[in-house]
């Protein structure tokens, strides 16, 4: 009976160490892309936060990679285009932020999109996508601005402490 419980405990652990191994080898990947921090963090334009911090995974003009809609075998999405040619636009700026700050994780579903929290200040947070909203400039779908659209959705959902458009 003993050693029977033995073998079973011996058998749980090394399933465990599988599954840290597993989890340890898929997350460099996320680290090699993960963004440094520069050292004047803290009041950067957005477009020098986008730059730094967001261009190396959603492209230096926000056009995100060309097979943004296939997941890979994980069922994560690839970085999509945050120019407009995407779905960016159909979130308020209460989402926007909450997806900048805790992340697809932090937010409950499996996801590449790292959480900047601990990274960017609240600031440029808002900064960041105030600049990427600029990518939208006179873009239409269906004979409406998208940026009208964004913002008519984010008088009900603004920037958390902060006024939609600030
Ligand atoms: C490590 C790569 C990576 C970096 C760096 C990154 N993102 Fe993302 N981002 C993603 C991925 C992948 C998704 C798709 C998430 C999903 O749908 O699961 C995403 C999704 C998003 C979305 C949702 C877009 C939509 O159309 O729904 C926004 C907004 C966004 N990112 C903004 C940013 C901003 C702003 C930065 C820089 C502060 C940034 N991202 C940095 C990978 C990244």
């Amino acid at each position: 009976m003993r050693s029977t419980l033995r073998i079973v405990v011996a058998l749980g652990l090394s399933v465990a160490a599988g599954l840290a191994m597993a989890c340890s080898a898929s997350a460099p990947d996320l680290q090699q892309v993960a963004p440094s921090v520069a050292s004047d963090a803290g009041n950067r334009t957005g477009q020098e936060v986008f730059a730094s911090t967001c261009a190396v995974c959603h492209g230096s003009e926000g056009e995100g990679v060309e097979d943004w809609k296939v997941r890979d075998e994980d069922g994560r999405l690839p970085p999509p285009p945050l120019n407009g040619e995407g779905h960016t636009w159909h979130h308020s700026d209460g989402v926007l932020y909450r997806i900048v700050s805790e992340g697809g994780l932090g937010l409950g579903f499996g996801s590449n999109m790292p959480s900047f929290k601990d990274e960017l200040s609240r600031e440029e947070i808002v900064a960041v996508i105030e600049y990427v909203k600029t990518l939208w400039e006179g873009k239409e779908i269906d004979g409406f601005l998208i940026l009208d659209s964004q913002r008519e959705l984010s008088v009900g959902d603004p920037y958390p402490g902060g006024e939609p458009g600030e």
